[in-house]
């Protein structure tokens, strides 16, 4: 989830420091998010807001609720990996300016 907050703050200041005159704002509330862990191999479609382990329930990776039993345990490899979220948006109106 910590990746996904600082990609969210990033494009905050992406898009605030854009133009000052220029006030546009993008939703992030979406199903088009993609999420893959650090060297790729397991990967899905993700929701943001949302979290990595519903995530991967919900691309049937895993297929137990993480809080049954010893499952907390079962699915550690989770926490302990690095996920990147992405997604494309296409700007409304006014690109980028260039001058
Ligand atoms: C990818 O990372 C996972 C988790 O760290 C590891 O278990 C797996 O062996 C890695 N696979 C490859 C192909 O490097």
């Amino acid at each position: 989830m910590r990746v996904v907050e600082e990609m969210i703050a990033a494009l905050f200041l992406l898009c605030s420091s854009a133009t000052s005159s220029t006030v546009f704002e993008l939703s992030l509330d979406s199903s088009h998010w993609r999420f893959a862990n650090r060297n790729t191999s397991v990967f899905g479609t993700g929701r943001v807001p949302g979290g990595v382990f519903a995530d991967l329930r919900s691309n049937g990776v895993l297929n137990e609720d993480p809080l049954r039993r010893y499952n907390d345990v079962a699915y550690r490899w989770v926490s302990e990996d690095d996920w990147i979220y992405s997604a494309t948006f296409k700007g409304e109106g006014a690109g980028p300016v260039h001058k």
